[in-house]
């Protein structure tokens, strides 16, 4: 049985953090799963990461679904989030609920994750009304990358931490199951997180918030265009990769690799006939 949006709300009752981490692939979903992670989060940020793009902005809902099926495949426990990417639900809420059934009936994924506050809450409204649970993400949004000038702090104004509180309680009312506050200073954060009987979940935002999401490459070193002040690198998988590379590459080089036990071999008879039968003309 995979953790449910019930078990989220318990955590956050009984005042015990909510880890997740993002995923893109069956292997890594495996290998975050078996660490005991109980929310994935696809996140649109496999714009970046995986395929290359310098935002999140040109990702679509065949690459989501496609990543969203590869994790779900490889987890049974995590409860995992389906992002919908920029332009799936902006358009009508009648697209919003659409694509964020296809998260969950092609995908696979158990709930959606969308982007925005107040200006969403229809949306959120019509999709968690049609059984679909919805997490909401405020702060620094990055499909308004282009809006927002830069990958910067929100809310630090007070008029822009007001509009962040009332985007929180929009999202809330609205029925959202959990809030992403992203890049929000951490008093701001730690105020909408007591404010909201929801789960929030901070991604620089200090440690006041309900759980805590990163990027999978961030924390694991393996995305060398760029990490945010908020990361922590728990591992250099990177750094590991490029070192493994080269010793594969001078082991092939210099005969090292493969050996006799990295080989298949043939017996002595085929062997023996082999030669016979290779000294005649075929
Ligand atoms: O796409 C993503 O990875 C996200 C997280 C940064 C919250 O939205």
């Amino acid at each position: 049985m995979r953790v449910t949006i019930r078990d989220l709300r318990r955590m956050k009752r009984d005042g015990e953090k909510i880890p997740m981490i993002t995923a893109y692939d069956y292997t890594s979903a495996q290998l975050v799963e078996r660490a005991g992670i109980p929310l994935i989060l696809v996140g649109d940020s496999l714009g970046q990461v995986v395929l290359g793009y310098d935002s999140t902005v040109p990702v679509t809902m065949d690459d989501m679904i496609h990543h969203i099926k590869t994790v779900v495949r490889g987890t049974e426990r995590a409860h995992i989030v389906g992002d919908l990417p920029f332009l799936s639900y902006h358009t009508s809420v009648f697209d919003a609920l659409r694509n964020a059934g296809r998260l969950l009936k092609e995908g696979g994924a158990q709930s959606v994750k969308l982007e925005g506050g107040q200006n969403q809450a229809p949306a959120v409204n019509r999709i968690v009304a049609s059984g679909i649970p919805v997490m909401g993400h405020i702060g620094l949004t990055p499909q308004s990358v282009n809006q927002l000038g830069g990958y910067r702090v929100q809310g630090k104004s007070l008029k822009a931490a007001v509009q962040l509180m009332e985007d929180a309680r929009a999202l809330e009312e609205a029925g959202a199951y959990a809030i992403v506050l992203e890049c929000v200073p951490a008093p701001l954060a730690r105020m909408i997180s007591e404010r909201v009987a929801i789960p929030t979940i901070g991604i620089g935002a200090g440690v006041g918030c309900d759980g805590q999401v990163q990027v999978f490459h961030d924390l694991m070193g393996l995305y060398q265009d760029f990490t945010p002040k908020h990361a922590r690198k728990y591992a250099n998988l990177g750094d590991a990769i490029v070192s493994a590379t080269s010793d594969y590459i001078s082991d092939v080089q210099s005969d090292r690799f493969p050996t006799d036990k990295e080989s298949y071999t043939l017996s002595r008879k085929v062997l023996d006939a082999l030669s016979d039968h290779s000294a005649s003309p075929v």
